[in-house]
């Protein structure tokens, strides 16, 4: 029998359900997104976000039931995340999660929010086509990082940012630039208006020759540019700002440039011939094409998720669900909410 897995997402401002079946077929994906309650702020408030995720739960898991055509007593399991992320809004998804198993005698699945990314960019891809290793880099607003992914279930971590994430970059110059929250896709979108070549941004490069990213020195040197390089003038007023497209698009350029050089290097260092792309900046499309083209150019394949499925979902946490459930990896009613 085909075996269905619920999927509870609720680690930080979307709260999202799916059914998924065999970890592939995608039979429904609800996102209720809280983006307009936090953007009032310029970024995610956790006490709004929890409060959000309480009203949004249940009507959400219900719409994925619906839309899927099938009931709780047709799941094969329940999957959920409870790590990492903002521990008021895990504890919403896990809770009702735990619930649901617990009444209706279902197996409870616990899974990685960053596996799951991952796991993301597997799902559109032919079976078998991706053979592990492979390096992932993980690219959203609060993770920026390298991993060596041995099989869905199984990744170290091989370098990450040391300070922001290049999503939260996207998002602090976007207000720079008088753009709305999240930044990433107005900053691309006024990007294609721009000359990435126009302002040369610095490319950060460890010291050491590791791997590894760093975005603040790039957001610093936005700003000061911005400021006609007086670190000291008050920063313009958006229509007060004459280069406002090249700003994006050399920004971009200088973000797109390290994912993508550390990335590559990363997967030299490795002996990987496929690279896995997740995260909300996998959608950025020139971070996409770029990418591609040169991870091609090293005879090295890339996989990244359908855009709805690079930012916050079910869809990856049912998918990753199934493979545990496949391994016989269940939780108990222990499982607990981990920030980390
Ligand atoms: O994965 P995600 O939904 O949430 C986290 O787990 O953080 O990623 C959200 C981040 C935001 O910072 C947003 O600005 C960025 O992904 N993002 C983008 C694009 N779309 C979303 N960044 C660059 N280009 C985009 N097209
Ligand atoms: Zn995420």
């Amino acid at each position: 029998m085909t075996e269905l897995i619920l999927g509870i997402e609720s680690s930080c401002d979307e709260t999202a359900a799916a059914v998924v079946a065999e970890g592939r077929s995608v039979l429904s994906s609800v996102v209720d997104s809280q983006v307009a309650e936090h953007a009032l702020y310029g970024g995610v408030v956790p006490e709004i976000a929890s409060r959000s995720h309480l009203r949004s739960i249940l009507p959400v898991i219900d719409r994925a039931l619906d839309e899927a055509g099938c009931g709780l007593d047709d799941l094969a399991a329940i999957a959920v995340t409870h790590r990492p992320g903002l521990v008021g809004s895990l504890l919403v998804g896990l809770s009702a999660a735990k619930a649901l198993a617990f009444t209706r005698g279902l197996p409870l699945i616990g899974v990685h929010h960053i596996e799951a990314h991952v796991y993301a960019a597997t799902m559109g891809a032919p079976r078998d086509a991706v053979r592990y290793p492979c390096v992932a880099l993980v690219a959203s607003g609060g993770h920026t990082a390298l991993y060596l992914s041995r099989s869905p279930l199984e990744m170290s971590q091989l370098a990450t940012t040391r300070d922001d994430a290049a999503g939260e970059a996207f998002d602090k110059v976007a207000h720079l630039l008088g753009l709305p929250y999240p930044g990433g896709p107005a900053v691309s979108a006024l990007a294609e208006q721009g000359d990435p070549g126009a302002i040369p941004f610095p490319r950060y490069r460890p010291k050491d020759g590791g791997l590894g990213f760093s975005f603040s020195g790039l957001k610093t040197a936005v700003l000061y540019h911005l400021r006609g390089g007086d670190a000291l003038a008050p920063t313009p007023e958006v229509d007060q700002i004459p280069d406002r497209a090249d700003v994006a698009a050399s920004f971009q350029e200088a973000v797109v440039d390290a994912l993508v050089k550390t990335t590559l290097r990363a997967a030299g260092q490795e002996g990987c011939e496929q690279v896995l792309v997740a995260g909300g900046v996998a959608c950025n499309r020139r971070l996409r094409q770029r990418l591609a083209q040169e991870a091609l150019e090293e005879g090295i394949a890339t996989f990244f998720p359908e855009p709805e499925w690079c930012t916050d979902n079910a869809v990856m946490i049912a998918g990753l669900g199934w493979h545990h459930l496949s391994a016989g990896q269940l939780s108990g009613f222990d499982l607990d909410a981990l920030p980390r």
